[in-house]
């Protein structure tokens, strides 16, 4: 024999192991007929390297193409018996093998939510539209004119000292308040108006457990013919009773602001004792939710409104202490940092 038959010999054996490992492997419908297969073609003394030790007779300068053949047919045998493996253990165990392991933990979803802040103050304006207030706004860039003159707070009363203002450039400031939006809705619109007016405001507060030098306030105004204190109140307790629930007690406090006249701090019985005294109510039973009173008529000349005609109400209140109250949320400072932990709770 040649030496290129004994190449051609051994190629040809390798391709009839081929085809024949290919099928047996195809074939075998259970792991122990497959491992049979595997020791006949694969095995240490399998038909493959039986086949190999041949190469030994294959001349020098043939012998890579011939090792390369061998290799090859090595590969694809392996290959297809891994497959058939995994193929069979599918077949004969399907819960196990195929699909999803449902014993694994769930991987938990983020939801997002709204703020307890957007919250209370989204829950403030849909009671109030039910007395027919709509939304306005602002902006928190303010004139000294918008939150101080024409609220009838001059900027060298006590009231403007008292706010202990960011300052920007000339006769600009972030608002204090958000009553500066009364002046701009009122300088727009003819009355009847009734407006609530949420929206950041600022002052130089420290940053500790109950104060924060940016929190939000509610701005509400209404301005009408024949709008009376009795209106006002009446209007007060809806919310009241509305917000916090209707056993709950509304007390108007006499109070100064430069631009109601009169003027009222407006409490309500605590929600936490009813009443009785806490510590959240300093122990008097009652809590202060807003400033209020009768618009001054000095604010309804600042923007052109006729004092004789018109009257009205306005009242601001902070829907963050609010909050705090009705979750009980101990440090405002939670309200104002991203603790997803923390806000994860009113979702
Ligand atoms: N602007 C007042 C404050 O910030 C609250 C207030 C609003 C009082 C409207 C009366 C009427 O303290």
């Amino acid at each position: 024999m040649s030496s290129k038959d004994e190449h051609g010999n051994l190629r040809e054996t390798l391709e009839s192991i081929r085809v024949e490992a290919l099928e047996a492997i195809q074939e075998a419908e259970d792991a122990e007929t497959l491992e049979k297969a595997r020791v006949r073609f694969l095995g240490r003394n399998g038909l493959l390297s039986r086949a190999l030790s041949g190469l030994r007779s294959v001349p020098a300068e043939e012998r890579p193409e011939a090792g390369k053949t061998a290799n090859q047919v090595k590969q694809t045998l392996e290959t297809t018996l891994e497959l058939r493996v995994d193929e069979l253990a599918a077949l004969l165990a399907p819960e196990e093998s195929a699909g999803p392991d449902l014993t694994l933990p769930g991987r938990r979803q983020w939801r997002g939510g709204v703020h307890p802040v957007t919250a209370v103050i989204d829950e403030i304006c849909e009671i109030f539209k039910e007395l027919g207030f709509t939304r306005a706004a602002g902006p928190e860039v303010e004139t000294d004119w918008h939150n101080f003159t024409a609220l009838n707070i001059p900027l060298d009363h006590p009231a403007a000292d008292m706010h202990d203002t960011f300052y920007l450039d000339e006769g600009l400031l972030l608002r204090t308040h958000t009553s500066p939006v009364q002046v701009r809705v009122m300088m727009e619109h003819e009355p009847p108006v009734r407006i609530l007016a949420p929206g950041m405001v600022f002052r130089r507060d420290p940053y500790d457990a109950s104060h924060a030098p940016a929190f939000e306030q509610v701005e509400g105004l209404a301005v009408d013919e024949g709008i009376d204190f009795i209106e006002f109140r009446a209007a007060i307790d809806y919310f009241v009773h509305r917000f916090f629930g209707p056993s709950t007690r509304t007390r108007f406090r006499p109070s100064y602001f430069p631009f109601t006249e009169p003027s009222a701090e407006v409490d309500v019985s605590c929600i936490i004792c009813e009443g009785s005294g806490c510590a959240a109510c300093k122990r008097t039973g009652w809590i202060e939710i807003m400033g209020s009173g009768m618009v001054n008529p000095a604010v309804f000349e600042a923007v052109g409104y006729d004092p004789e005609r018109y009257t009205g109400y306005a009242f601001g209140m902070g829907p963050a202490r609010i909050a705090m109250l009705r979750y009980r949320i101990p440090d405002i400072r939670l309200l104002y940092e991203a603790d997803v932990g923390f806000l994860e709770q009113f979702a």
